[in-house]
């Protein structure tokens, strides 16, 4: 088996390519290293480091002839959305766009795309949202994510398979601590450099927080059961920002407490996703526990 894997030097995309080389899959990555790092990548892809959108890719797919397209690259930071609307949009939606084509034109017979759970169904009407919650995204990053989905609805033939797959917060090993998104990284490495912690607002906001060897056994559980359709994919349970900084600051040993300063635009107040589709669908549920995933995080990290 082939797959094509955009964004696989990201967070995520890496540890996919990582598990779906032990399967035996051959894997070509298509990254641009816009927030990505040679350092995430295995040995053991092929690397392209090309955009998304480049015309070399036309011929570059076909000559690789891939089963299945597995798109992570985008533009990923909600708060760089909304500074740059037009940027985000390009990325997460034109070159997108683009790669599908190209993936069309190759012949690609299945797709895995990871969508955002997190800022696609906006101020939540009722907890946890379900895949039939209306989606209302409140950020450039939500629109541009779903706008994708639609399109890839939209033109892929009948004969293909399409798994969206939407996101919760992930977290785990390999998340950009320099990044503006990914609480979880940017806390422990602030912590462990003994540097303050700012938290937007009381801090009482609560997200739904998976761990990324999760979401990468929920891409593989798609593309090996080929189940089709939009599945929410994360722990199911709520937790707030105020209780990541306590769980970290016990791990970690640090005892300054967290400035909080103004609610970012752009984030939602309360959002946790309901897994019960996954579950049903995709014979996946989220395995590891909070307090163990950031355990693991943290070690990684003072490793580094
Ligand atoms: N991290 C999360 O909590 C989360 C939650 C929901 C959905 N997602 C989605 O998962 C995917 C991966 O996110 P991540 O957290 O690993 O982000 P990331 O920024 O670490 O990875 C994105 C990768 O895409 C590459 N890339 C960006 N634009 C590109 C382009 N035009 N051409 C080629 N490569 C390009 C980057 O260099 C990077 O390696 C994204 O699609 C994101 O929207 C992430």
């Amino acid at each position: 088996m082939k797959a094509v894997l955009t964004g696989g030097a990201g967070f995520i995309g890496s540890h996919i390519a990582d598990d779906l080389i032990d399967k035996g899959v051959e894997v070509l990555v298509i990254d641009d290293l816009s927030s990505g790092s040679l350092s995430n990548l295995s040995k053991r892809v092929e690397f392209l480091n090309l955009n998304i959108a480049d015309r070399k890719l036309s011929d570059g797919l076909k000559n690789f002839k891939a089963d299945m397209l597995i798109h992570c690259a985008a533009q990923a930071s909600v708060s760089h959305s909304i500074h740059a609307p037009a940027f985000d949009a390009e990325v997460n939606i034109l070159n997108g766009l683009k790669i599908m084509n190209y993936a069309m034109e190759s012949g690609v017979g299945s797709y895995v795309y990871l969508n955002t759970g997190g800022a696609l169904y906006g101020e939540p009407q009722y907890l946890p949202c379900d895949e039939q919650h209306p989606i209302n995204p409140i950020s450039p990053y939500g629109l541009s994510k779903w706008t994708l989905e639609n399109y890839f609805d939209l033109l892929l033939p009948a004969s293909a398979k399409f798994t969206s797959l939407r996101l919760a917060n992930v977290y785990g090993p390999r998340q950009d601590p320099g990044g503006e998104a990914g609480v979880v990284a940017i806390f422990a490495q602030k912590m462990l450099n003994g540097e303050d912690i700012k938290i937007f607002g009381d801090g009482d906001q609560s997200r739904d927080f998976v761990y990324v060897k999760d979401v990468v056994a929920s891409v593989i559980a798609a593309l090996e059961t080929g189940v089709q359709g939009h599945i929410n994919i994360g722990s199911g349970e709520q937790t707030s920002v105020n209780q990541i900084f306590e769980h970290l600051s016990s791990e970690i040993g640090y005892t300054t407490p967290p400035i909080y300063e103004s609610e970012r635009e752009g984030d939602v107040r309360h959002i946790y996703l309901s897994i019960e589709k996954a579950k049903e669908d995709l014979g996946w549920t989220a395995k590891m526990n909070l307090e163990e995933g950031l355990k693991q995080t943290v070690n990684i990290l003072r490793h580094r």
